[in-house]
């Protein structure tokens, strides 16, 4: 890229609302192809606020939320619904397999390799050390594993942040311990599915995207890289400009704010915290410090849904709240108490996904459900500096909170809380966790199936995170288990406050 050429492209993208590459020969002291001025300029593009087509057209592209129009949202929905990895995606997944391991992976000593290394992936995760035949063998079961669960789940987080408009059209991302490339690979597929909604509902609506990663595993780095690159190649560009920048290579716990990427709208660290054996609270200094040189970024904080690993999630929450970071969700503090994140086991289950058909390979021996990881069920946040909430209601007056439940055993009394879980009974009685962020003690919702009706139905439709009015619930205590239950019967009212969520 020559400096003439850049200050010409400077130039030309502050003066004029749209131009072609070619005009730009009138200006330069040699002839360019419009196709290598596109080349050239790429890498540009997005600091310049250019979007560049296949045709070689550039319009200046003006930060904006992308529109979340109710047509785009139900058809995203509707995708979501049966979730799976797009078949492109699978491919490059499985070729890569192959040529690590070779045309035969699945089968005899090689398979039973990679499926005693998925077993040992689950007991000691990252941490399964030792020499291999096969040196990329911990990123295979990897794959082959974890990836298709964690790819598919992320897709319903970006839903919730394009739905309250907290994704745009110009968009900086930093993927934290990107490991093979999961949110950046599943982040492309899911602008590729939204881009096609917009075409088909006659929005034209363009996009520039830059990635940034950062890693501490080459050999994740070099799986990135074949991966997002393999599947970018293929990518009908359309309105798409999508830039991913070299990783940072380095551990997140010693990185210093100057060497993390700045100016980031989404940060996302998934599935990494809990690898840190540091506590909790020295996680959230990690997260504070790479993304402390961006201005107000969305950061994503996804963790297992086991009791420890949430939990611990919830006391990362309260260190961050405690540095001036406000929850987006899934939690609303209902009465503008914050909580103090203790002692809070919380999870999103968003049912199964299909099966790859590497997955299935894998798993086709007589343990087959040892090798099928399918489930998707995590702990998250979602992080801002200012405010801005999934649900902003605020209880008044006529409510009791939870914190006071104690003063009111075997009374019939009226709360309004957030669904903090799915449905934690059986066919005969649902509970759920249901929190207003008063206390720590742990508070169930409780309804027998003969007691469902119209007037209380509204808790089995809430969805995680939406918040409910309960009227004439009867508290009970649960001296067993240190935790109150609301029993809600026939002649209980339960109104749902937030609108029906998008995913339950
Ligand atoms: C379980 S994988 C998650 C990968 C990906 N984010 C996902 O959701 O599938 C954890 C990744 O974080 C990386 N990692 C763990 N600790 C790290 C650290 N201190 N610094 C940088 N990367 C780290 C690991 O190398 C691995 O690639």
């Amino acid at each position: 890229m020559t400096p003439e050429l850049l200050s010409l492209a400077k130039y030309l993208a502050s003066s004029r609302a749209e131009f072609a590459l070619s005009e730009m020969n009138q200006y330069l002291s040699r002839k360019y192809e419009e196709k290598e001025l596109y080349g050239l300029l790429k890498p540009h593009l997005y600091d310049l606020d250019l979007f560049c087509g296949r045709d070689f057209k550039c319009t200046k592209l003006i930060k904006r939320a992308l529109p979340a129009d109710d047509a785009v949202l139900r058809e995203l929905k509707k995708e979501l619904k049966t979730p799976k990895l797009p078949a492109r995606i699978e491919k490059l997944v499985e070729s890569y397999i192959e040529r690590a391991c070779g045309k035969d992976w699945d089968k005899g000593e090689t398979a039973q390799l990679i499926r005693d290394n998925i077993v040992k992936q689950k007991e000691e995760y990252w941490t399964a050390g030792g020499e291999s035949q096969y040196p990329k063998i911990r990123i295979i079961s990897y794959l082959l594993y974890h990836f298709p669960v964690y790819f598919c789940q992320y897709q319903y987080l970006l839903l919730e942040l394009l739905e309250k408009g907290a994704l745009f059209n110009k968009m900086r991302i930093l993927d934290v311990g990107s490991g093979p490339g999961t949110i950046t690979l599943s982040t492309i597929d899911f602008m590729r599915k939204l881009l096609e909604s917009y075409s088909k509902n006659g929005m034209d609506v363009k996009l520039n995207i830059r990635f940034d990663s950062i890693e501490q595993a080459q050999e994740n780095i070099d799986c990135y890289k074949e991966l997002t690159s393999g599947y970018l190649l293929g990518f009908p560009p359309g309105n798409a400009g999508i830039i991913i920048n070299e990783h940072v290579h380095a551990s997140v716990s010693a990185i210093e704010p100057a060497k993390a990427p700045g100016d980031t709208n989404l940060v996302i660290f998934s599935n990494v915290l809990a690898e840190m054996r540091i506590a909790p609270a020295r996680r959230a200094d990690v997260v504070e410090r790479i993304a402390t040189p961006s201005k107000n970024p969305t950061v994503v904080i996804i963790e297992p849904a086991d009791l420890d690993n949430s939990k611990a999630l919830r006391v990362i929450q309260h260190a961050l709240m405690k540095k001036g970071y406000t929850v987006f969700s899934p939690c609303t503090f209902i009465w503008d108490t914050g909580c103090r994140g203790d002692n809070c086991w919380s999870f999103l289950e968003l049912g199964n996904i299909q099966a790859p058909g590497f997955m299935e390979k894998i798993a086709s021996t007589g343990e087959f459900y040892r090798y099928m990881n399918t489930d998707m069920k995590f702990s998250y946040v979602i992080l801002r500096k200012d405010g801005v909430a999934k649900h902003s209601y605020r209880a008044k007056g006529k409510f009791l909170m939870l914190a006071n439940l104690h003063k009111h055993v075997e009374k019939r009394i009226n709360v309004v809380a957030s669904v903090m879980s799915g449905n934690l009974g059986d066919e005969k009685t649902s509970v759920f966790k249901v929190c207003d962020g008063t206390t720590s003690i742990p508070c169930y919702a409780v309804l027998p199936a003969y007691h469902i009706n119209d007037g209380n139905r509204a808790l089995l439709d809430a969805g995680y995170g939406g918040i409910i009015m309960i009227s004439g619930t009867l508290v009970r205590e649960n001296k067993e288990l240190s935790s109150y239950n609301l029993l809600i019967t026939r002649n209980t009212l339960v109104t749902p406050v937030s609108p029906p969520p998008y995913f339950s």
